[in-house]
Protein backbone atom coordinates (compact mmCIF):
# COMPACT_ATOMS: atom_id res chain seq x y z
CA UNK A 1 0.00 0.00 0.00
CA UNK A 2 1.51 3.19 -0.95
CA UNK A 3 0.43 6.08 0.70
CA UNK A 4 1.21 9.33 0.22
CA UNK A 5 3.15 10.87 3.14
CA UNK A 6 2.36 13.59 5.16
CA UNK A 7 -0.95 14.55 3.21
CA UNK A 8 -3.26 14.67 6.78
CA UNK A 9 -2.97 16.62 9.82
CA UNK A 10 -2.26 15.32 12.88
CA UNK A 11 -5.85 15.01 14.53
CA UNK A 12 -5.49 15.97 18.74
CA UNK A 13 -7.77 13.25 20.52
CA UNK A 14 -10.39 15.75 22.09
CA UNK A 15 -10.58 15.94 25.86
CA UNK A 16 -13.33 14.00 27.55
CA UNK A 17 -15.99 16.05 29.29
CA UNK A 18 -17.49 14.55 32.59
CA UNK A 19 -20.62 13.40 33.17
CA UNK A 20 -20.74 15.17 36.85
CA UNK A 21 -18.27 17.01 38.55
CA UNK A 22 -18.36 18.62 41.90
CA UNK A 23 -15.64 19.30 44.93
CA UNK A 24 -15.67 15.65 45.99
CA UNK A 25 -15.79 13.38 42.66
CA UNK A 26 -16.15 13.49 39.02
CA UNK A 27 -17.82 10.62 36.89
CA UNK A 28 -17.50 9.45 33.51
CA UNK A 29 -19.51 7.60 31.18
CA UNK A 30 -17.32 5.66 28.27
CA UNK A 31 -19.01 3.90 25.78
CA UNK A 32 -16.78 1.57 22.96
CA UNK A 33 -18.85 1.41 20.00
CA UNK A 34 -17.87 0.18 16.18
CA UNK A 35 -17.52 3.31 13.80
CA UNK A 36 -15.88 4.38 10.78
CA UNK A 37 -12.95 6.83 10.38
CA UNK A 38 -10.49 8.20 7.85
CA UNK A 39 -6.98 6.90 8.55
CA UNK A 40 -5.65 8.73 5.45
CA UNK A 41 -6.90 10.56 2.73
CA UNK A 42 -6.44 8.37 -0.11
CA UNK A 43 -7.91 5.65 1.76
CA UNK A 44 -11.86 4.52 2.08
CA UNK A 45 -12.89 5.08 6.00
CA UNK A 46 -11.29 2.35 8.19
CA UNK A 47 -14.18 0.14 10.71
CA UNK A 48 -13.01 0.88 13.73
CA UNK A 49 -13.63 0.45 17.60
CA UNK A 50 -13.28 2.90 20.17
CA UNK A 51 -14.21 4.99 23.10
CA UNK A 52 -16.72 7.41 22.76
CA UNK A 53 -16.85 6.55 18.96
CA UNK A 54 -13.18 8.05 18.23
CA UNK A 55 -9.80 6.13 17.53
CA UNK A 56 -7.66 7.15 19.52
CA UNK A 57 -10.21 7.55 22.66
CA UNK A 58 -10.54 10.75 23.92
CA UNK A 59 -8.16 12.25 26.37
CA UNK A 60 -9.28 11.73 30.26
CA UNK A 61 -7.59 14.67 31.95
CA UNK A 62 -7.47 14.42 36.02
CA UNK A 63 -5.81 15.91 38.77
CA UNK A 64 -3.59 14.21 41.03
CA UNK A 65 -5.68 13.43 44.00
CA UNK A 66 -8.96 13.40 42.13
CA UNK A 67 -11.57 10.70 42.88
CA UNK A 68 -12.93 9.41 39.77
CA UNK A 69 -15.32 6.98 38.45
CA UNK A 70 -15.87 5.54 35.14
CA UNK A 71 -18.66 3.64 33.75
CA UNK A 72 -17.08 1.59 30.79
CA UNK A 73 -19.98 0.29 28.87
CA UNK A 74 -19.33 -2.13 26.21
CA UNK A 75 -22.00 -0.99 23.01
CA UNK A 76 -20.16 -3.51 20.40
CA UNK A 77 -21.78 -5.49 17.89
CA UNK A 78 -21.40 -9.23 18.80
CA UNK A 79 -19.39 -9.60 15.90
CA UNK A 80 -15.39 -9.07 16.60
CA UNK A 81 -14.41 -7.05 14.02
CA UNK A 82 -10.79 -8.79 13.69
CA UNK A 83 -10.43 -12.63 13.18
CA UNK A 84 -10.37 -14.30 16.20
CA UNK A 85 -8.81 -17.63 17.42
CA UNK A 86 -10.70 -19.51 19.66
CA UNK A 87 -7.60 -21.73 20.13
CA UNK A 88 -5.76 -18.83 21.79
CA UNK A 89 -5.45 -19.38 25.65
CA UNK A 90 -8.79 -17.27 27.17
CA UNK A 91 -10.50 -17.09 23.84
CA UNK A 92 -12.56 -20.13 24.27
CA UNK A 93 -15.13 -20.96 22.25
CA UNK A 94 -17.80 -21.30 24.55
CA UNK A 95 -17.18 -17.20 25.87
CA UNK A 96 -18.72 -14.04 23.17
CA UNK A 97 -16.10 -12.35 20.69
CA UNK A 98 -17.10 -8.67 22.11
CA UNK A 99 -15.27 -8.99 25.59
CA UNK A 100 -13.86 -6.01 26.59
CA UNK A 101 -12.62 -4.88 30.07
CA UNK A 102 -10.72 -1.13 30.30
CA UNK A 103 -7.04 -1.22 32.28
CA UNK A 104 -5.54 2.37 33.07
CA UNK A 105 -1.96 1.50 32.19
CA UNK A 106 0.71 3.07 35.11
CA UNK A 107 -2.39 4.19 37.36
CA UNK A 108 -2.49 2.42 40.91
CA UNK A 109 -5.66 1.51 40.95
CA UNK A 110 -7.55 -0.95 43.47
CA UNK A 111 -7.63 -4.23 42.33
CA UNK A 112 -11.49 -4.27 41.70
CA UNK A 113 -11.37 -1.37 39.16
CA UNK A 114 -7.72 -1.89 37.36
CA UNK A 115 -9.11 -4.33 34.42
CA UNK A 116 -8.20 -7.73 35.40
CA UNK A 117 -8.10 -9.54 32.50
CA UNK A 118 -10.86 -12.07 33.28
CA UNK A 119 -13.20 -9.15 34.58
CA UNK A 120 -14.54 -9.14 31.36
CA UNK A 121 -17.76 -8.22 30.04
CA UNK A 122 -19.97 -7.89 27.17
CA UNK A 123 -22.39 -5.30 25.66
CA UNK A 124 -24.93 -4.21 27.91
CA UNK A 125 -22.85 -6.06 30.28
CA UNK A 126 -24.92 -9.10 29.45
CA UNK A 127 -22.47 -12.15 30.33
CA UNK A 128 -19.20 -11.04 32.59
CA UNK A 129 -16.12 -13.14 33.09
CA UNK A 130 -15.43 -15.25 36.32
CA UNK A 131 -13.90 -12.11 37.83
CA UNK A 132 -16.44 -9.21 37.33
CA UNK A 133 -16.55 -7.38 39.98
CA UNK A 134 -17.59 -3.75 39.24
CA UNK A 135 -19.31 -1.45 37.02
CA UNK A 136 -18.13 1.84 37.64
CA UNK A 137 -14.53 1.75 38.21
CA UNK A 138 -12.77 4.02 40.68
CA UNK A 139 -9.68 5.63 40.50
CA UNK A 140 -8.07 7.55 43.17
CA UNK A 141 -5.53 8.75 41.27
CA UNK A 142 -3.28 9.49 44.45
CA UNK A 143 -0.17 9.87 42.38
CA UNK A 144 1.83 12.71 41.24
CA UNK A 145 1.66 14.47 37.59
CA UNK A 146 2.32 11.56 34.46
CA UNK A 147 1.17 10.32 31.34
CA UNK A 148 -0.86 7.11 31.44
CA UNK A 149 -3.07 5.65 28.92
CA UNK A 150 -6.15 3.64 28.96
CA UNK A 151 -6.72 0.61 27.03
CA UNK A 152 -8.58 -2.79 26.42
CA UNK A 153 -7.07 -5.56 28.70
CA UNK A 154 -9.74 -8.81 28.09
CA UNK A 155 -7.95 -12.17 28.44
CA UNK A 156 -6.43 -13.70 25.02
CA UNK A 157 -7.72 -10.88 22.92
CA UNK A 158 -6.31 -7.46 24.21
CA UNK A 159 -3.81 -7.63 20.93
CA UNK A 160 -7.09 -7.22 18.79
CA UNK A 161 -9.43 -4.86 20.47
CA UNK A 162 -6.00 -2.58 21.25
CA UNK A 163 -5.64 -3.08 17.01
CA UNK A 164 -8.93 -2.47 16.49
CA UNK A 165 -8.84 1.21 18.25
CA UNK A 166 -9.32 0.43 21.75
CA UNK A 167 -6.74 3.23 23.25
CA UNK A 168 -6.43 6.51 24.66
CA UNK A 169 -4.44 9.11 27.07
CA UNK A 170 -5.20 9.41 30.66
CA UNK A 171 -3.11 12.54 31.80
CA UNK A 172 -2.64 13.02 35.67
CA UNK A 173 -1.39 16.53 36.19
CA UNK A 174 -0.28 19.03 39.71
CA UNK A 175 0.28 21.62 41.02
CA UNK A 176 3.95 20.84 40.98
CA UNK A 177 4.21 20.38 36.97
CA UNK A 178 2.70 23.59 36.88
CA UNK A 179 4.39 25.41 38.67
CA UNK A 180 7.33 24.69 36.10
CA UNK A 181 5.92 26.83 33.78
CA UNK A 182 5.99 24.19 30.42
CA UNK A 183 4.73 24.42 27.55
CA UNK A 184 1.21 23.93 27.73
CA UNK A 185 -2.66 24.29 26.33
CA UNK A 186 -2.52 24.25 22.30
CA UNK A 187 1.32 23.80 23.05
CA UNK A 188 1.10 20.38 24.39
CA UNK A 189 0.03 17.40 22.19
CA UNK A 190 0.03 13.63 23.15
CA UNK A 191 1.11 11.67 20.14
CA UNK A 192 0.14 8.16 20.25
CA UNK A 193 2.39 5.96 17.87
CA UNK A 194 1.32 3.37 16.16
CA UNK A 195 1.72 0.28 13.53
CA UNK A 196 -1.17 -0.94 11.37
CA UNK A 197 -1.55 -2.72 7.81
CA UNK A 198 -4.88 -2.26 5.45
CA UNK A 199 -6.24 -3.82 3.06
CA UNK A 200 -7.28 -2.79 -0.12
CA UNK A 201 -10.71 -1.10 0.47
CA UNK A 202 -9.12 0.51 4.01
CA UNK A 203 -10.35 -2.06 6.38
CA UNK A 204 -7.82 -3.50 8.98
CA UNK A 205 -5.62 -5.91 8.31
CA UNK A 206 -4.45 -8.42 10.87
CA UNK A 207 -2.96 -11.67 9.67
CA UNK A 208 -4.78 -15.47 10.33
CA UNK A 209 -1.99 -17.23 9.68
CA UNK A 210 1.63 -17.57 11.59
CA UNK A 211 4.38 -17.68 9.13
CA UNK A 212 4.29 -21.40 9.40
CA UNK A 213 0.62 -22.05 8.73
CA UNK A 214 -1.11 -24.83 10.98
CA UNK A 215 -3.09 -27.12 9.00
CA UNK A 216 -4.77 -28.08 11.75
CA UNK A 217 -6.19 -24.91 12.91
CA UNK A 218 -7.46 -21.45 11.53
CA UNK A 219 -5.72 -18.98 13.31
CA UNK A 220 -4.91 -15.41 14.55
CA UNK A 221 -2.27 -15.85 16.35
CA UNK A 222 0.62 -14.77 15.15
CA UNK A 223 4.48 -14.53 16.69
CA UNK A 224 4.24 -10.66 16.55
CA UNK A 225 2.43 -8.40 14.90
CA UNK A 226 4.30 -5.67 12.81
CA UNK A 227 2.34 -3.02 10.44
CA UNK A 228 3.60 -1.24 7.12
CA UNK A 229 2.07 2.24 7.84
CA UNK A 230 2.77 4.34 10.69
CA UNK A 231 -0.16 6.08 12.12
CA UNK A 232 -0.12 8.68 14.92
CA UNK A 233 -3.34 9.73 16.81
CA UNK A 234 -5.58 8.09 14.35
CA UNK A 235 -3.74 9.26 11.07
CA UNK A 236 -1.24 8.11 8.66
CA UNK A 237 1.87 9.69 8.56
CA UNK A 238 0.55 13.23 9.37
CA UNK A 239 2.19 16.49 9.95
CA UNK A 240 1.87 18.95 12.00
CA UNK A 241 1.78 22.96 11.67
CA UNK A 242 3.87 24.25 14.45
CA UNK A 243 5.03 27.44 15.39
CA UNK A 244 8.62 28.41 16.06
CA UNK A 245 8.29 27.86 20.12
CA UNK A 246 8.76 25.25 22.13
CA UNK A 247 6.19 22.11 22.20
CA UNK A 248 6.03 19.80 25.06
CA UNK A 249 5.50 16.22 23.51
CA UNK A 250 3.70 13.23 25.25
CA UNK A 251 5.14 10.03 23.03
CA UNK A 252 3.52 6.90 23.58
CA UNK A 253 4.33 4.02 21.54
CA UNK A 254 0.52 2.16 21.67
CA UNK A 255 2.31 -0.58 18.82
CA UNK A 256 1.27 -4.13 19.68
CA UNK A 257 4.80 -5.47 18.99
CA UNK A 258 7.17 -2.85 17.08
CA UNK A 259 9.66 -0.54 18.95
CA UNK A 260 10.22 2.50 17.74
CA UNK A 261 13.96 4.66 17.93
CA UNK A 262 12.98 8.35 17.45
CA UNK A 263 14.68 10.75 16.26
CA UNK A 264 14.48 13.83 14.08
CA UNK A 265 16.18 14.35 10.58
CA UNK A 266 17.03 17.31 11.19
CA UNK A 267 19.14 15.84 14.00
CA UNK A 268 18.29 18.51 16.15
CA UNK A 269 18.64 17.42 20.56
CA UNK A 270 14.98 17.21 22.50
CA UNK A 271 14.68 17.51 26.31
CA UNK A 272 13.26 14.49 27.64
CA UNK A 273 11.11 15.89 31.08
CA UNK A 274 9.83 12.34 31.93
CA UNK A 275 9.26 8.60 32.32
CA UNK A 276 6.31 6.55 32.31
CA UNK A 277 5.90 7.48 35.82
CA UNK A 278 5.96 11.07 35.48
CA UNK A 279 8.93 14.38 35.65
CA UNK A 280 12.46 13.20 35.84
CA UNK A 281 14.35 15.09 38.67
CA UNK A 282 16.61 16.95 35.46
CA UNK A 283 15.25 17.30 31.76
CA UNK A 284 18.24 15.14 29.82
CA UNK A 285 18.98 16.44 26.37
CA UNK A 286 18.84 13.15 23.78
CA UNK A 287 19.24 13.33 19.98
CA UNK A 288 17.10 9.67 20.12
CA UNK A 289 14.93 7.43 22.35
CA UNK A 290 14.24 3.96 22.12
CA UNK A 291 10.05 2.84 23.22
CA UNK A 292 9.01 -0.48 23.04
CA UNK A 293 5.21 -0.91 23.48
CA UNK A 294 3.89 1.07 26.20
CA UNK A 295 6.54 2.79 27.28
CA UNK A 296 6.03 6.48 27.32
CA UNK A 297 8.29 9.56 27.35
CA UNK A 298 7.53 13.69 27.77
CA UNK A 299 9.53 15.73 25.83
CA UNK A 300 9.79 19.27 24.90
CA UNK A 301 10.95 20.18 21.16
CA UNK A 302 12.04 23.76 20.69
CA UNK A 303 11.74 24.94 17.32
CA UNK A 304 12.43 28.40 17.63
CA UNK A 305 14.77 29.85 15.28
CA UNK A 306 13.47 27.61 12.84
CA UNK A 307 10.85 29.24 10.70
CA UNK A 308 9.97 27.68 7.66
CA UNK A 309 11.40 24.52 8.16
CA UNK A 310 9.86 21.25 7.80
CA UNK A 311 11.11 18.00 10.17
CA UNK A 312 10.64 14.82 9.91
CA UNK A 313 10.48 12.52 12.73
CA UNK A 314 12.33 8.73 12.54
CA UNK A 315 12.28 5.78 13.78
CA UNK A 316 15.60 3.87 13.12
CA UNK A 317 14.73 0.67 15.65
CA UNK A 318 15.72 -2.43 12.87
CA UNK A 319 12.08 -4.50 13.85
CA UNK A 320 11.02 -6.56 10.90
CA UNK A 321 9.00 -4.60 8.54
CA UNK A 322 6.30 -7.37 6.03
CA UNK A 323 7.61 -8.95 3.38
CA UNK A 324 8.65 -6.72 0.44
CA UNK A 325 7.91 -3.80 1.86
CA UNK A 326 10.84 -1.04 1.74
CA UNK A 327 11.99 -0.01 5.01
CA UNK A 328 10.88 3.49 4.33
CA UNK A 329 7.40 2.59 5.17
CA UNK A 330 8.22 2.59 8.78
CA UNK A 331 11.07 4.77 9.31
CA UNK A 332 9.01 7.85 8.83
CA UNK A 333 6.52 8.57 11.79
CA UNK A 334 5.61 12.43 11.20
CA UNK A 335 6.34 15.98 9.71
CA UNK A 336 6.54 19.08 11.48
CA UNK A 337 6.33 21.88 10.12
CA UNK A 338 7.21 25.53 11.38
CA UNK A 339 5.13 27.30 9.31
CA UNK A 340 3.04 29.04 12.08
CA UNK A 341 3.50 32.63 12.60
CA UNK A 342 4.22 33.44 16.95
CA UNK A 343 1.28 33.71 17.94
CA UNK A 344 2.81 35.44 21.39
CA UNK A 345 6.23 35.38 23.05
CA UNK A 346 7.12 31.78 24.10
CA UNK A 347 7.75 32.13 27.66
CA UNK A 348 7.35 28.18 28.31
CA UNK A 349 11.12 27.04 29.92
CA UNK A 350 12.95 23.78 30.08
CA UNK A 351 13.82 23.83 33.61
CA UNK A 352 17.18 22.92 35.32
CA UNK A 353 15.44 20.77 37.87
CA UNK A 354 12.05 18.98 38.04
CA UNK A 355 10.79 17.13 40.95
CA UNK A 356 12.76 15.25 43.24
CA UNK A 357 13.85 11.60 42.74
CA UNK A 358 14.77 9.35 45.72
CA UNK A 359 16.38 6.11 44.87
CA UNK A 360 14.72 3.05 46.17
CA UNK A 361 17.36 1.09 48.57
CA UNK A 362 18.70 -1.88 47.52
CA UNK A 363 19.29 -3.09 50.59
CA UNK A 364 15.89 -2.43 51.61
CA UNK A 365 14.79 -5.23 49.40
CA UNK A 366 12.90 -8.18 51.63
CA UNK A 367 12.51 -10.79 48.61
CA UNK A 368 14.30 -10.64 45.23
CA UNK A 369 12.64 -13.28 42.48
CA UNK A 370 14.43 -14.68 39.73
CA UNK A 371 12.03 -15.06 37.39
CA UNK A 372 12.65 -16.20 33.69
CA UNK A 373 11.39 -15.06 30.06
CA UNK A 374 10.72 -18.08 28.42
CA UNK A 375 9.73 -19.90 25.79
CA UNK A 376 8.15 -23.42 24.44
CA UNK A 377 5.66 -24.87 22.08
CA UNK A 378 2.30 -25.36 21.79
CA UNK A 379 0.36 -28.62 20.58
CA UNK A 380 0.33 -27.03 17.25
CA UNK A 381 3.76 -26.20 16.73
CA UNK A 382 3.50 -22.58 17.70
CA UNK A 383 5.92 -20.65 19.85
CA UNK A 384 4.59 -19.61 23.52
CA UNK A 385 5.86 -16.99 24.96
CA UNK A 386 5.99 -17.55 29.10
CA UNK A 387 7.02 -16.06 32.33
CA UNK A 388 8.56 -18.11 34.63
CA UNK A 389 7.66 -21.13 32.60
CA UNK A 390 4.45 -20.74 33.08
CA UNK A 391 0.94 -20.05 31.52
CA UNK A 392 -1.55 -18.21 32.77
CA UNK A 393 -3.81 -20.33 34.41
CA UNK A 394 -0.64 -21.69 36.56
CA UNK A 395 -1.10 -21.20 40.26
CA UNK A 396 -0.13 -17.43 41.36
CA UNK A 397 3.40 -17.28 42.63
CA UNK A 398 3.95 -13.97 42.85
CA UNK A 399 2.65 -12.80 46.43
CA UNK A 400 4.57 -9.80 47.59
CA UNK A 401 3.44 -8.40 50.90
CA UNK A 402 2.06 -5.32 51.40
CA UNK A 403 4.64 -2.11 52.00
CA UNK A 404 7.38 -4.41 50.94
CA UNK A 405 10.06 -4.13 48.37
CA UNK A 406 11.34 -6.46 46.34
CA UNK A 407 13.86 -7.22 43.21
CA UNK A 408 13.02 -9.21 40.50
CA UNK A 409 15.33 -10.38 38.05
CA UNK A 410 14.20 -10.89 35.10
CA UNK A 411 16.09 -13.66 33.02
CA UNK A 412 15.58 -13.14 29.38
CA UNK A 413 16.09 -17.10 27.96
CA UNK A 414 14.67 -16.34 24.41
CA UNK A 415 15.97 -14.20 21.76
CA UNK A 416 13.61 -11.27 21.93
CA UNK A 417 13.70 -8.14 23.52
CA UNK A 418 10.85 -7.73 26.18
CA UNK A 419 8.55 -5.11 27.46
CA UNK A 420 7.76 -5.77 30.67
CA UNK A 421 5.03 -4.25 32.40
CA UNK A 422 4.08 -4.39 36.05
CA UNK A 423 0.42 -3.28 37.14
CA UNK A 424 -0.25 -1.32 40.64
CA UNK A 425 3.58 -0.21 40.79
CA UNK A 426 5.90 1.74 39.00
CA UNK A 427 9.32 0.60 39.92
CA UNK A 428 13.13 1.70 39.20
CA UNK A 429 15.53 0.10 36.63
CA UNK A 430 18.15 -1.34 38.62
CA UNK A 431 20.65 -2.60 36.03
CA UNK A 432 21.10 -4.85 32.82
CA UNK A 433 24.27 -7.55 33.24
CA UNK A 434 24.42 -10.19 30.55
CA UNK A 435 24.75 -13.84 31.83
CA UNK A 436 25.96 -17.23 30.61
CA UNK A 437 22.22 -18.62 28.97
CA UNK A 438 22.90 -21.38 28.49
CA UNK A 439 24.95 -22.24 31.58
CA UNK A 440 21.25 -21.18 33.24
CA UNK A 441 19.52 -23.29 31.37
CA UNK A 442 21.63 -26.65 32.38
CA UNK A 443 22.17 -25.59 35.78
CA UNK A 444 19.87 -22.86 36.76
CA UNK A 445 22.50 -20.70 37.86
CA UNK A 446 23.25 -17.46 37.30
CA UNK A 447 27.34 -16.79 36.05
CA UNK A 448 27.40 -12.98 34.64
CA UNK A 449 29.80 -12.53 31.73
CA UNK A 450 30.03 -8.73 31.82
CA UNK A 451 29.78 -5.94 34.11
CA UNK A 452 26.41 -4.44 35.42
CA UNK A 453 24.64 -1.92 33.13
CA UNK A 454 22.85 1.21 34.53
CA UNK A 455 20.14 1.79 32.95
CA UNK A 456 19.79 4.35 29.80
CA UNK A 457 19.42 7.76 30.49
CA UNK A 458 15.80 7.89 29.20
CA UNK A 459 14.92 5.39 31.94
CA UNK A 460 16.12 6.96 34.81
CA UNK A 461 12.79 8.09 36.30
CA UNK A 462 9.89 6.02 37.64
CA UNK A 463 9.16 3.13 34.44
CA UNK A 464 6.23 0.91 34.25
CA UNK A 465 7.34 -1.15 31.77
CA UNK A 466 11.07 -2.01 31.09
CA UNK A 467 12.75 -3.78 28.25
CA UNK A 468 14.24 -6.87 29.31
CA UNK A 469 17.27 -8.14 26.09
CA UNK A 470 17.81 -11.18 25.38
CA UNK A 471 21.21 -12.84 27.04
CA UNK A 472 20.65 -10.20 29.94
CA UNK A 473 19.28 -10.16 33.25
CA UNK A 474 17.55 -6.87 33.75
CA UNK A 475 17.17 -5.63 37.86
CA UNK A 476 13.42 -3.58 38.63
CA UNK A 477 13.10 -2.66 42.20
CA UNK A 478 9.87 -1.64 43.52
CA UNK A 479 7.79 -1.58 46.65
CA UNK A 480 4.40 -2.90 46.43
CA UNK A 481 0.91 -0.91 47.74
CA UNK A 482 -0.72 0.77 48.22
CA UNK A 483 -3.66 -1.67 47.56
CA UNK A 484 -3.94 -5.20 48.06
CA UNK A 485 -5.16 -7.94 45.65
CA UNK A 486 -5.02 -9.47 42.40
CA UNK A 487 -3.05 -7.96 39.71
CA UNK A 488 -0.84 -9.07 36.97
CA UNK A 489 2.67 -8.54 35.05
CA UNK A 490 3.23 -9.64 31.72
CA UNK A 491 5.16 -8.57 28.48
CA UNK A 492 3.38 -5.59 26.29
CA UNK A 493 4.28 -7.17 22.95
CA UNK A 494 0.87 -7.83 22.83
CA UNK A 495 0.91 -11.28 20.87
CA UNK A 496 3.39 -12.55 23.65
CA UNK A 497 0.87 -11.05 26.56
CA UNK A 498 -2.23 -13.26 24.60
CA UNK A 499 -0.30 -16.10 24.38
CA UNK A 500 1.31 -16.65 26.97
CA UNK A 501 2.97 -14.40 28.44
CA UNK A 502 1.24 -12.79 31.48
CA UNK A 503 0.89 -13.74 35.25
CA UNK A 504 -1.58 -12.55 38.03
CA UNK A 505 0.44 -11.92 41.03
CA UNK A 506 -1.14 -10.65 43.96
CA UNK A 507 -0.30 -8.35 46.95
CA UNK A 508 -1.38 -9.98 50.39
CA UNK A 509 -1.78 -8.05 53.61
CA UNK A 510 1.52 -8.64 56.40
CA UNK A 511 1.11 -11.71 57.51
CA UNK A 512 1.27 -11.84 61.44
CA UNK A 513 4.29 -13.58 62.06
CA UNK A 514 3.91 -17.38 62.46
CA UNK A 515 5.04 -18.94 66.36
CA UNK A 516 7.46 -21.03 65.81
CA UNK A 517 6.05 -23.95 68.43
CA UNK A 518 2.37 -23.26 66.67
CA UNK A 519 1.62 -26.18 63.73
CA UNK A 520 0.59 -25.28 60.51
CA UNK A 521 -2.82 -25.81 59.46
CA UNK A 522 -3.79 -29.06 58.12
CA UNK A 523 -3.88 -28.52 54.76
CA UNK A 524 -7.59 -30.42 53.45
CU1 LIG B 1 -0.77 -1.53 29.18
CU2 LIG B 1 -1.40 -4.73 31.54
O1 LIG B 1 -1.16 -3.13 30.33
CU1 LIG C 1 7.41 -10.45 24.85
Amino acid sequence: MNLTKFVDELPIPPILKPYWKDPFQTIYKVRMVEFKQSLHRELNDTKLWGYEGCYPGPTIEVESGEKVFIKWTNNLPPKHLLPIDFTVHGAHSDVPEVRTVVHVHGASVEPESDGYPEAWFTNGFEQVGPFFRKKVYQYDNVMRACTLWYHDHTLGITRLNIYAGLAGFYLIRDQRERSLNLPCGQFEIPLIIQDKSFHKDGSLFYPRQRDKPVPQVETSIVPEFFGNTIVVNGKVWPFVNVEPRKYRFRLLNGSNSRFFRIKFDSHQLFYQIGTDGGLMEYPIGINEILLAPAERADVIIDFTNLNGKRIIMKNDALAPFPNGEAKNMVDTVMEFRVELPLSSIDTSVIPSYLRPFRKLNVQSASVKRKLTLDHTLDQYGREIMLLDRKGWDAPITEKPTLGSTEIWYLINLTEDSHPIHLHLIHFQILDRRDFDVEGYKRKKVIKYTGPPLPPKYHEKGWKDTVIANPNQITRIIMKFGPYTGLYVWHCHMLEHEDYEMMRPYIVIKEQKRKRLDQPQANKT
